[in-house]
C-alpha cells in the first residue's frame, strides 16, 4: 500500500513539473491553433497527435518520420512580435500517413506557409476557405483523391510558389484564376482530372521554372501562350489535347533542360530555334503529327531525343538499318517508326517471339526459352534482341525522383504470392518499366495472325495496408498501333498486387512487323512509395502463330532443300574463289609493294560503292574515330552487318605503303584478341580498310570516358587479352610483328568485352634483321618506351613497354599521359614507382572499385605492369612471360627467383616481400638458392594478403 502510494506521488509531481515546465516554457502554440488542430485531428482521422504535449515541442507525435517517407511534422514560428508573443503553425507535413477523409476549413485560420498532404487518401472539395492562408507558399496535394472543381479562392494565394495537384479527381477545366499566381515557380500537374486548354491567363506566370501538365480532357486547343517564360527549365505538356505549330520562341526559352510534348497533335515542322535549347538534356517529340525533316540540330546532337511517331518524311542522311543501341533517337528514328528494315534473309521468319521483360534468359519448358532483356537503361533507347528478330524501345526519364540514374528494370519477388508456383513463375519476378513509352517490335515475323499475350505482375505496388498499397499504375496498351486497353491498372485487373495477369490479343501481321507499345499517359501515382515510380510495367512477351508454321510443316523439306543449296554455295564458291585468286595475283602483283609478297590475302574486296552505301557516304554522324592514319565510320552492309571502316587520309603520304602493309599483314592473322580484318578496298586512289564493328567501341572510352563500369574480372580479362594479342604478334604468329603503337585507344572491346588489338598500321615487319634502328619513328607520347622514343631503336620490348602503361591505366581507371597526379609527379607512371616505394601499391588501384577486387590480383597486375615499363629493354619480360606470370602463381616465383632479374632489379623487392613467405619453398629446384627470408615460411599456406598502411 505504502510503495503504490508513494508511486502515485511520484507520477502526480512529475505531471505537475513538468506541467509547470510546460508553462514556463515561452514556445507555446497560440489557443486558437490548438484548437484548429484538434478539430483537423478528428476529421482527418490523425489519431496519434497528443494534446497533452504542445504541439510546438515536437513531442507527442508532433513530429514524426521514423521513416524518410513517412512523414508527420508540424513545425512553428515562435518569433512573432509582441503583444501576441504565442507560436504559430507555419508548416504542416503530413506525407504517406494514410489519413483519409476531408481537408477540414478550420485550416484556414492557421498562419501556414507550407501545407504538404502528399500521397494520403483524401477525398472531397478543396474548401473555399483555403483562400484565407494567404500566408501560403508551397502547397502540396499530389496523390490522394480530391473531387470537384478548385475553388475560386485559391487565386488569392499570391505567395503561392510551389503547387502539385497530380493524380486527383478533380473536376473542370483548369480555371483562369491561376494566371493572378503570378509568383508560381513550380507547378505540377500529372493527370489531375482537370480538363484543358490552359487559360490564356497562364501567360502572367512568367516567373515558371517547372510545368509540368500531363492528360487533360476537355477541348483541344493550340499552344499555349507560354512566350514570356523566360526562366522554364522544366516544360511537359504530355497528352494535353495541343494541335497546330510549335512556336519558335520555344527556342528562346535557352534555360530548358527537359521539353516533353509527346502525344499531342502537333504539325508542321519542328522549328528550327529549337537548335537553341543547348541544355535541353531530353527532347521527347513523341506521338504527334510533325512533318517535314528531322531538324540537323537533333541529327548531330547526343541528347535524348525521341521523335518516334510522327510523320517525318525520312531523309537520306539517315543510314537505315543502324539501330545498334542508340541513345540518340535520330538514329534510332528509322528503327522507331515505319517499317522496320527486315534484315534478315527471307528464309529466317520467324514465328514464335518470347521476352522476359527486364530479366535473364529463362527456359520455361522444352519449347519456350524466353529471351533476356536487360540492356538499354538509358533514357531514349533502341536495343535489338538475338539475331535481331525483335527489338524494343524505351523513352523518357523518371521525373522528379531523388536519384541521378534511374533504372529500367526492376526486380522483386517478396510481393509475389507464394503459391504462385507455376513455372512460368519466375517470368514475373523482373520487369521492365518505362517513365513514357516502351515498345516492343517482333522484327521479321511471318505474316499471318498471331496471338500476342502479354504478362503483367505489379510488384512494387503492395496489397497491405502501408502506404506503398497505395501506388496507382494506369497505363495504356497499343498492339499494332491500335488502342487495345485504356487505362490498364495490373493490380486491379489481376485482383491484387504479385498476382500475375495475362492479357492476349489476335492480331494480323501483314508486313513482317509486330508492335507492341505500353504508354504512359498521367494517370496514377507520381509519388508513392516515392517521388518518380509511375509509368508502365511488364514481365514478359509471348507471340505464338495461330495458324501452322512452315518451321514445323516442312522441315525435311527445308532440310533437303538447304542441304542443295548449302552444295550449290560451296560450290559456285569455290569456282570465284579460285576466279579472284587468280585474278588477283595477276592484278596485283606490278601494283602492290614487294612487302606484299609472300602474304596470302584472304581478305574479301570492296567496292568504293559497297563501302559508300554502307557509311552513307562516309556521314560524319557515322564517324565513329581517328586511327593511326585516318578516320573510322561505323557502316552497315546491306545483308545487316556492322562493319567499320578505316579511310587512310590522303595526306599521309607513306599511306600506300603503310596500307599494303597492314593489309598483309592482318589479313594473315586471326587471333581472338586481334581485330579482325574483313576486307579492303583500293579504288580512286582511295585506301580502305573493312574491320568488324566492335560494340564497345575503344579501351580508352570505356576507361576515361563512358559509364561502362568495367568490373575487377573483366579489367583482369582485358589485360591478359592484350598481353594474348601481343603474344601471338610477337612470338607465335608466322610472321613476327611489334606493333609500336599499343595504347588504350588501339585496344577495342567487343560486346563481352573482350580486348581486341587494332590498329596494325605501324607495324613493320620484324624481319630478323640485326639493326633494329629505325628512320622514322611513330607511337604516341605517354606510351613509347624511351629507347625507342629517344634512339629509335625498336624491338618487340618496346611493346611491352607500352603494355605496361596500358595495364596501369586499367588498374587504375587513370589515364597515363592526361593526368598530373601531383606537383612532383609527372604522370601515372612516376606515381605509381612512388608508392611502390611506399609500400602502396594498391592505393593505384580506380576507388571506383571500391572494395571488389582482388587485392593479390591486383599486385600480380600492378607489379607486371612495373617490370614491362622498366628503362631498360633487357629487364622486361617478354610477352609470353607476362601472359603466364597473369595466369599463374608460379611464374611469379620462378620469375622473383631468377637471380638475374631481382639481383639487378630494385624494383622486384617490393614483390618478393610480398609474393615470397611461403610460396618459394614448394615451387621448383632454382628457386631455393635465392631465398633470403624464408623463416615464416610453411608449406600449403595460402599467400596471405599484407595490410598495408597506406591511405
Ligand atoms: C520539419 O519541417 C521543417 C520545415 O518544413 C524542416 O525544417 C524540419 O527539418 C522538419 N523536421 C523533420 C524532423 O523532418
Ligand atoms: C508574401 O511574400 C513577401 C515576400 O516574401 C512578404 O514580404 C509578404 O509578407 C508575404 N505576404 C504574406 C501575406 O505573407
Ligand atoms: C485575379 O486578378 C484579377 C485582375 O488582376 C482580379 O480581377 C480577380 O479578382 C483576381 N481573382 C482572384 C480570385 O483573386
Ligand atoms: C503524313 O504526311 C503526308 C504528307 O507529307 C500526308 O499526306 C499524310 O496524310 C500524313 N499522314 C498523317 C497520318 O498525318
Ligand atoms: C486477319 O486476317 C484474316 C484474313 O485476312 C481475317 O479473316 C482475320 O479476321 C484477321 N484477324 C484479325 C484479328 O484482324
Amino acid at each position: 500500500m505504502v510503495t503504490s502510494h508513494s508511486m502515485y506521488f511520484v507520477i502526480i509531481t512529475t505531471l505537475l513539473f513538468s506541467g509547470i515546465f510546460e508553462s514556463c516554457n515561452t514556445t507555446k502554440l497560440h489557443d486558437a491553433e490548438v484548437r484548429a488542430l484538434k478539430e483537423i485531428g478528428k476529421k482527418m482521422k490523425k489519431k496519434d497527435w497528443d494534446f497533452s504535449k504542445d504541439p510546438c515541442s515536437g513531442k507527442g507525435n508532433w513530429i514524426v518520420n521514423t521513416n524518410p517517407l513517412i512523414n508527420s511534422n508540424l513545425t512553428c514560428d515562435c518569433s512573432f512580435h509582441p503583444p501576441n508573443s504565442s507560436c504559430h503553425v507555419i508548416a504542416m507535413i503530413l506525407t504517406r500517413n494514410c489519413l483519409t477523409g476531408s481537408i477540414p476549413k478550420e485550416w484556414a485560420s492557421m498562419r501556414l506557409e507550407k501545407l504538404n498532404l502528399e500521397g494520403n487518401r483524401f477525398s472531397g472539395p478543396i474548401p473555399p476557405e483555403i483562400g484565407k492562408l494567404v500566408h501560403l507558399e508551397e502547397l502540396f496535394l499530389s496523390s490522394n483523391s480530391f473531387t470537384a472543381h478548385l475553388p475560386e479562392q485559391l487565386g488569392q494565394l499570391k505567395n503561392l510558389t510551389n503547387m502539385w495537384i497530380s493524380d486527383n479527381e478533380f473536376t473542370g477545366q483548369i480555371p483562369n484564376f491561376i494566371g493572378n499566381l503570378t509568383k508560381m515557380v513550380e507547378l505540377e500537374m500529372f493527370g489531375s482530372g482537370l480538363d484543358g486548354p490552359l487559360p490564356s491567363s497562364t501567360s502572367a506566370l512568367t516567373s515558371l521554372v517547372n510545368l509540368q501538365i500531363s492528360d487533360l480532357g476537355g477541348k483541344s486547343s493550340s499552344f499555349p501562350p507560354l512566350q514570356n517564360m523566360k526562366s522554364l527549365k522544366i516544360l511537359e505538356l504530355r497528352r494535353c489535347n495541343i494541335y497546330g505549330r510549335l512556336p519558335k520562341y520555344i527556342g528562346d526559352m535557352t534555360s530548358l533542360k527537359t521539353l516533353d510534348l509527346s502525344f499531342n497533335h502537333l504539325t508542321d515542322k519542328i522549328p528550327s530555334s529549337l537548335a537553341n535549347l543547348k541544355l535541353a538534356d531530353y527532347i521527347y517529340l513523341a506521338g504527334n503529327k510533325f512533318t517535314g525533316g528531322v531538324p540537323n540540330s537533333f541529327i548531330e546532337s547526343n541528347k535524348n531525343i525521341d521523335i518516334s511517331s510522327n510523320n517525318f518524311t525520312l531523309q537520306s542522311s539517315i543510314p537505315r538499318g543502324d539501330c545498334d543501341q542508340v541513345n540518340n533517337a535520330y538514329k534510332g528514328y528509322p528503327c522507331y517508326f515505319q517499317h522496320l528494315p527486315c534484315l534478315l534473309p527471307k528464309r529466317k521468319y520467324k514465328y514464335k517471339l518470347y521476352i522476359n521483360c527486364g530479366g535473364d534468359e529463362i527456359k520455361v519448358d522444352k519449347e519456350k526459352t524466353y529471351e533476356a532483356n536487360i540492356e538499354g537503361q538509358r533514357p531514349t533507347t533502341f536495343v535489338y534482341g538475338s539475331d535481331k528478330h525483335w527489338a524494343f524501345s524505351s523513352t523518357g526519364h523518371f521525373m522528379n525522383d531523388l536519384t541521378e540514374v534511374d533504372d529500367y528494370t526492376v526486380s522483386n519477388t517478396s510481393t509475389l504470392l507464394a503459391n504462385a508456383s507455376s513455372p512460368s513463375f519466375v517470368l514475373y519476378k523482373t520487369a521492365r518499366i518505362s517513365p513514357l513509352l516502351l515498345t516492343y517490335y517482333g522484327l521479321c515475323l511471318g505474316n499471318g495472325e498471331y496471338t500476342v499475350s502479354l504478362h503483367f505482375a505489379e510488384i512494387i505496388f503492395t496489397s497491405d495496408s502501408t502506404f506503398y498499397s497505395l501506388g496507382k499504375r494506369v497505363f495504356d496498351i497499343y498492339v499494332q498501333e491500335k488502342l487495345m486497353i485504356k487505362n490498364f491498372n495490373i493490380k486491379e485487373a489481376a485482383g491484387g498486387s504479385g498476382k500475375p495477369i495475362i492479357k492476349t490479343f489476335v492480331v494480323n501481321v501483314t508486313n513482317h512487323n509486330l508492335k507492341i507499345s505500353l504508354r504512359w499517359a498521367g494517370k496514377g501515382t507520381t509519388t508513392l512509395p516515392i517521388r518518380g515510380v509511375y509509368g508502365p510495367m511488364i514481365s514478359a512477351i509471348s507471340v505464338e502463330p495461330n495458324f501452322k508454321s512452315p518451321e514445323h510443316d516442312d522441315k525435311k523439306n527445308i532440310l533437303l532443300i538447304v542441304g542443295i543449296i548449302v552444295a550449290a554455295v560451296i560450290l559456285i564458291l569455290a569456282i570465284i574463289t579460285v576466279i579472284i585468286c587468280l585474278w588477283r595475283r595477276r592484278c596485283y602483283k606490278n601494283a602492290m609493294d614487294k612487302e606484299l609478297r609472300g602474304l596470302d590475302l584472304q581478305t574479301g574486296t570492296f567496292t568504293l560503292r559497297h563501302i559508300k552505301a554502307a557509311t552513307n557516304n562516309f556521314d560524319a554522324a557515322n564517324k565513329i574515330g581517328e586511327g593511326g592514319f585516318g578516320s573510322v565510320y561505323k557502316g552497315v552492309l546491306s545483308e545487316g552487318r556492322m562493319i567499320a571502316v578505316k579511310k587512310l587520309s590522303s595526306k599521309s603520304n607513306q599511306g600506300s605503303r603503310e596500307f599494303v602493309n597492314e593489309l598483309g599483314m592482318i589479313s594473315s592473322l586471326q587471333h581472338p584478341n586481334l581485330v579482325k580484318l574483313y576486307g579492303s578496298c583500293v579504288e580512286k586512289k582511295q585506301l580502305i580498310l573493312v574491320y568488324e564493328y566492335l560494340e564497345n567501341n575503344c579501351l580508352s572510352r570505356a576507361l576515361f570516358g563512358s559509364r561502362l563500369k568495367l568490373e575487377w574480372p573483366t579489367r583482369k580479362k582485358i589485360c591478359l587479352g592484350i598481353a594474348k594479342g601481343l603474344k601471338f604478334l610477337h612470338e607465335e604468329s608466322a610472321i613476327k610483328i611489334v606493333h609500336r603503337d599499343i595504347k588504350a585507344s588501339n585496344v577495342l572491346l567487343d560486346d563481352d568485352l573482350n580486348a581486341k588489338i587494332s590498329d596494325f598500321g605501324l607495324a613493320k615487319l620484324n624481319d630478323d634483321e640485326n639493326t633494329h634502328i629505325n628512320t622514322r619513328i611513330a607511337g604516341t607520347p605517354g606510351y613509347m618506351a624511351p629507347e625507342y622514343a629517344m634512339r629509335g631503336y625498336l624491338t618487340e620490348k618496346a611493346d611491352v613497354y607500352s603494355f605496361g602503361v596500358v595495364a596501369l591505366e586499367i588498374v587504375s581507371g587513370k589515364s597515363n599521359s592526361n593526368v598530373k597526379p601531383s606537383e612532383n609527379l609527372e604522370c601515372l607512371l612516376d606515381q605509381a614507382y612512388v608508392l611502390q616505394d611506399k609500400g602502396c601499391l594498391l592505393d593505384l588501384v580506380d576507388p571506383v572499385l571500391d572494395s571488389a577486387y582482388s587485392k593479390e590480383e591486383a599486385m600480380v597486375i600492378l607489379n607486371v605492369a612495373l617490370l614491362c615499363t622498366n628503362t631498360s629493354p633487357a629487364l622486361r619480360p617478354k610477352m609470353s612471360q607476362v601472359v603466364s606470370l597473369l595466369e599463374e602463381k608460379a611464374a611469379m616465383k620462378n620469375l622473383l627467383s631468377d637471380p638475374n632479374f631481382s639481383a639487378v632489379n630494385p624494383k622486384l623487392k617490393a614483390l618478393r616481400k610480398f609474393f615470397w613467405q611461403s610460396e618459394a619453398s614448394t615451387s621448383g629446384p632454382r628457386t631455393t638458392d635465392n631465398v633470403d627470408a624464408d623463416e615464416n615460411s610453411s608449406k600449403d599456406e595460402i599467400v596471405e594478403v599484407p595490410e598495408l598502411e597506406c591511405e
